[in-house]
């Protein structure tokens, strides 16, 4: 019988990363892999001087680090290049630079051991993250949070995720980015802002809570930016550290509100569709926060849902997932051919 033993690489953003995740054959419903071996480098520190990444800046990192990458990882893993069953590679949406990167050392690694390649949606690979641990069958609901993306979506099966809402503007990640900009509190934001937030008082400052009430489940953050920075500018000078803790608390509250409330409609939605019991996940970067994690723990619970998130490193652009998700479409003959041309734009 034997397992089936993926090679994933994810080249999509600002992190460089390749794993190899062995799981069975079959599906027992539940999802469950293993990981062999995982390496990554982040360009978190190349790309700090200009605020936010840098496409060339990241294609070029990701040139210089793959290679070595991939080797460790194979070498950690065990597994010779000959005996895997699969190359899965990130194939879109992000960066063109990286994903180019990415796809076509997949494609030559795939070539020249003459093994299945397959191409993976980065957003696919969030939404199916959680299964690689194990223990959560489809359909589940999935408020998917990074900083390139944020949706809330119906995660029927492989291949088959249906939106059921979207943000009209700035993305959550992107939301506490710019955010932590304006706060001098560097990049990603989304870390800094957490952490500043636990010694804050959410309710010093009102801050809006964009689309809150309405109906449908979109999803804008551009408004609450617009209001932080007000905020600040009302201030009587530049912001203290408790102003800069309470500021952080409160825009936290506010972006966790907004997601909790869209995903209460959206809860209501699935379950027509799908009934009651089946999970509530969060995936994507911004699920690292826990403060995000609690509040949507209760919207779970108030809609008879199970709760489930990913464990933190997982939460964030990795390779794992994208070998997973290469696994989960290996085992429904989803593979791909050759001349697939990375997809920069590459919707659900
Ligand atoms: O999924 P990801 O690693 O990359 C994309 O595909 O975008 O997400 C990165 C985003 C960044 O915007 C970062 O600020 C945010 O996730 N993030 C967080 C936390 N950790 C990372 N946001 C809020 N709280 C966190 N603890
Ligand atoms: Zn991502």
């Amino acid at each position: 019988v034997g397992a089936y033993r993926v090679l994933g690489l994810e080249t999509s953003c600002d992190e460089t990363a390749a794993a190899v995740v062995a799981a069975s054959r079959d599906d027992c419903g539940l999802g469950g892999g293993q990981i062999l071996a995982q390496a990554l480098v982040s360009q978190l520190e190349e790309h700090r001087p200009y605020g936010g990444v840098v496409p060339e800046i990241a294609a070029r990192s990701h040139l210089d680090h793959l290679d070595r990458l991939v080797t460790r990882a194979l070498r950690d893993s065990g597994v010779a290049l000959r005996d895997l069953d699969a190359i899965a590679v990130t194939g879109g949406p992000g960066l063109i630079g990286g994903v180019l990167v990415g796809v076509m050392t997949a494609k030559a690694l795939a070539f020249a051991a003459e093994r299945p390649f397959i191409a993976v949606n980065h957003l696919e690979a969030h939404a199916l993250s959680v299964r690689l641990p194990g223990g959560v069958a489809f359909p589940y609901l999935l408020v998917l949070a990074s900083g390139g993306h944020c949706q809330l979506l119906a995660v029927e099966g492989v291949g088959a995720c249906r939106r059921l809402g979207t943000t009209i503007d700035d993305a959550a990640g992107e939301a506490f980015d710019k955010a932590a900009k304006m706060l001098g509190l560097g990049h990603p934001g989304g870390p800094a802002v957490e952490r500043r937030a636990r010694a804050g008082d959410p309710r010093r400052f009102a801050l809006p809570r964009p689309l809150v009430g309405r109906p449908g489940c979109d999803l804008s953050f551009s408004g609450l930016k617009t209001a932080l920075r007000q905020t600040v500018e009302r201030l009587d000078g530049p912001p203290s550290e408790q102003d800069i803790d309470d500021l952080c608390a409160a825009y936290q509250s506010a972006i966790a509100d907004c997601l909790a409330d869209r995903a209460r409609v959206a809860a209501r939605l699935f379950a027509e569709r799908h009934g009651a019991g089946h999970p509530l996940v969060v995936a994507g970067g911004v699920a690292a926060n826990q403060h995000l994690r609690d509040r949507l723990q209760e919207v779970a619970v108030a809609n008879a849902m199970t709760f489930a998130a990913p464990p933190l490193a997982l939460c964030t652009d990795n390779a794992a997932m994208v070998a997973w998700t290469g696994i989960e479409r290996l085992r429904l003959g989803l593979t791909d051919t050759l001349d697939f041309r990375p997809r920069p734009r590459w919707p659900l």
